[in-house]
């Protein structure tokens, strides 16, 4: 046997803070491996990369997720009792709930709501100054999911409910008082989401033609564990924020996918040449890109099982497991210059399922693999067609930088836009035209 390669330091936090999404990469190259072991908030932790690790990682005979996440994002980002502690038999039987809010019928009315919701929004932009990208993404995903999953969502509460659920991503590598306010936005949303639950178990939410019987406050609220009884209230609020939390998370990708329409005006070009609807293949392996480039989820964590062997090194049982999912998107052996954004890599590509894994990988129905991708690689696109082809709009001077160690990352100015205008009105000639003014107006 051979001893996984270790840091040799006494507690490598600090190290994590520094380096954020890529510290897990920068000791695998000093180590020359592709696992190490050393020790994160005191504990022994196992960090791995690439898509060997991966499809170890995804073995469900040799790893659990039964207390794989710190308490800490537990209280801020998972909840408690959600799906993402499970395993086994209950974790299959729990995550086919979520799969079956993920038919392309269903899809198709998220699309429908979020389109809608974002041309609502820029009749509202043209009037103003300039806007925040990613400010203005949250409460338009808020609003389409509510909507989509039979929420009721009163308008004085947007802000209010698009804050608490955004505070629970926002705080969750936070440490002090950023970390508190995520606590406190989930003790909320959970209080809030649970009242609903109760009212559709009492009869006083029903399905109607606005809350179909596949929505996902019905179907959580309905969901009955292998023995029978309904979830208990709390875990059903966790499950359905399960679903609400994600969408505006989407917000972050549709930053970074404006970051790169600004950054590389000849892609912009491109899809604005090559589609005429999000279907088209440029703007699939545009947005395919946006996913594998920029950071998001770190990491996917577990324990070992029971202690196993793997490419001769020993799994002790019990020992916390890092699954590198920044690393192993940005490996060179998987991705020719990992770090140029270059959509068209996508053309080529050798899909798999443990290669390109922004939301986990393996298997959708038996692993942890995220079920919101389809949903997200949907709300992408749709917000890629509207953003090229249905407004235009200036990027006036702002810091765009993405530091790469802050956990979750966004560009520092969350994407200010000004004068923007909306196509629909005729007040403009292209959205292409308005980028490429405006990259000239920036040189
Ligand atoms: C910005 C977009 C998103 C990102 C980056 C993302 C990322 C992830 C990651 C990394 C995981 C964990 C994978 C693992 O542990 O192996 C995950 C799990 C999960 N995601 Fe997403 N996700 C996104 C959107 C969504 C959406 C839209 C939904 C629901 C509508 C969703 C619901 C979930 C759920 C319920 C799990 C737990 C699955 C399980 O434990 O089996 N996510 N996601």
């Amino acid at each position: 046997m051979v001893k996984i390669p270790s840091d040799r330091s006494l507690d490598s936090t600090v190290g994590l803070l520094r380096h954020g999404y890529q510290f897990i990469s920068k000791k695998c190259d000093q180590l020359q491996t592709d696992i190490f072991e050393t020790r994160l908030m005191f504990e022994k932790t196992i960090c791995m990369r690439g898509v060997e690790a991966a499809k170890v990682f995804y073995d469900t005979d040799k790893f659990t997720r039964k207390n794989s996440a710190p308490k800490r994002i537990q209280k801020t980002l998972f909840g408690q009792g959600g799906v993402q502690g499970l395993d086994d038999k209950a974790h299959r039987h729990r995550k086919q709930m979520f799969m079956t809010l993920m038919s392309p019928a269903r899809i198709d009315d998220l699309v429908t709501l979020t389109r809608q919701q974002w041309r609502n929004y820029a009749q509202r932009w043209t009037q103003a100054d300039r806007i925040v990208l990613f400010t203005e993404a949250r409460e338009v995903l808020c609003r389409a999911v509510c909507e989509w999953a039979g929420v009721p969502l009163p308008e004085a509460e947007v802000k209010l409910r698009t804050l608490q659920l955004a505070a629970m991503i926002d705080s969750s590598g936070a440490i002090g008082p950023k970390h508190w306010q995520g606590r406190l936005a989930r003790q909320q949303a959970e209080s809030w989401i649970k009242d609903l639950i109760e009212s559709v178990r009492a009869g006083q939410l029903t399905a109607s033609a606005n809350r179909p019987s596949n929505s996902a406050l019905l179907v959580i609220a309905e969901h009955k564990n292998l023995d029978g009884t309904l979830l208990d209230p709390q875990i059903a609020a966790v499950e359905l924020i399960n679903v609400l939390r994600p969408t505006l998370a989407i917000g972050r990708y549709i930053t970074f996918a404006a970051l790169a329409l600004h950054e590389h005006p000849e892609i912009a070009q491109r899809i604005k040449a090559n589609s005429l609807h999000a279907d088209s293949p440029s703007v699939e392996w545009f947005v395919q890109e946006v996913r594998r480039f920029y950071p998001f989820f770190p990491f996917a964590a577990a324990r070992v099982k029971q202690s196993f062997n793997w490419q001769g090194y020993t799994f002790p049982q019990g020992e916390r497991v890092l699954l590198d999912l920044y690393g192993t998107n940005h490996d060179a052996r998987l991705w020719e210059n990992p770090n140029t954004f270059w959509p068209e890599r996508f053309r080529q590509w050798d899909e798999g399922r443990f290669n390109l894994i922004p939301q986990g990988g393996g298997d959708f129905y038996l692993n942890h693999r995220c079920p919101g991708e389809w949903i997200t690689i949907a709300l992408m696109k749709t917000t890629v067609e509207f953003l090229t082809q249905e407004i235009t709009y200036r990027v006036p001077e702002q810091n765009l930088t993405v530091d790469l160690s802050d956990l979750p990352a966004l560009p520092k100015s969350r994407f200010v836009m000004s004068q923007v205008k909306s196509q629909a009105e005729g007040q403009v000639e292209s959205q292409f035209e308005g980028q490429v003014e405006n990259q000239i107006a920036q040189t």
